[in-house]
């Protein structure tokens, strides 16, 4: 039996995930695309999702990633900074995926407040979790919808509470990925 490791599928949005990297060496902003887009759209399909909300667009990467995992969804994907939004948009459009995948400008609360709930699967790739965005994303969720929560290692007492709030048995089934605990990814219960 070969022990050479398999190599990964090729990553259709490469060029995105590319573009976000040149990006942010230039703006000097915070856009890091996320390690696994592969693993977003796998479980946005396992779960059958019509219906996704994202915190942190950056340029799209990971929006596109659940597209693509799930092609009946609609994915609304929340993003502050200006120069994300356009660039976003701009990418959206490239990749045939308008109407697909909604880009909202705003700040995570102020949009969230004005979303339907129900949503199938919901991701976190903001700077830091907190606990409010917490309730809000719980608030947005079906029961035993999925809820991935990126950057829980940043550091700090609201990403620790935010992840305390995840281990709170009632309410969530919570597994980690990796042995830092980097993503959680949970079901609301
Ligand atoms: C880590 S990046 C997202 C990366 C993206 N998901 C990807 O994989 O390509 C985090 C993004 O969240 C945005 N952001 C951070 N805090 C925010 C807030 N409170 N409201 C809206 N956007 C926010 C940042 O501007 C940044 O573009």
């Amino acid at each position: 039996m070969s022990t050479k490791p398999k190599r990964a599928e090729p990553d259709p949005f490469a060029s995105v995930r590319a573009a976000t990297d040149a990006h942010r060496a230039q703006h000097g902003c915070g856009a890091y695309p996320y390690a696994n887009g592969a693993l977003l759209g796998v479980l946005a399909g396992a779960a059958n999702a019509r219906r996704i909300l994202e915190l942190g667009t950056a340029l799209g990467y990971t929006a596109m990633w659940f597209a693509h995992g799930a092609p009946g969804a609609v994915v609304d994907t929340v993003e502050r900074d200006e120069e994300h939004v356009r660039l976003a948009r701009e990418n959206v459009t490239a990749n045939d995926l308008d109407g697909h995948i909604i880009v909202h400008h705003g700040d995570f609360v102020d949009v969230l407040s004005g979303l339907d709930s129900g949503y199938d699967v919901a991701f976190f790739d903001g700077f830091s979790p907190s606990p409010p965005v917490l309730k809000s994303l719980r608030g947005l969720l079906r029961t035993r919808g999925v809820l991935i929560s990126a950057n829980l290692t940043h550091g700090g007492k609201e990403a620790e509470a935010y992840r305390t709030g995840l281990m709170n048995r009632k309410l969530w089934l919570t597994g980690f990925i990796g042995t830092e605990g980097e993503t959680a990814v949970s079901i609301k219960l």
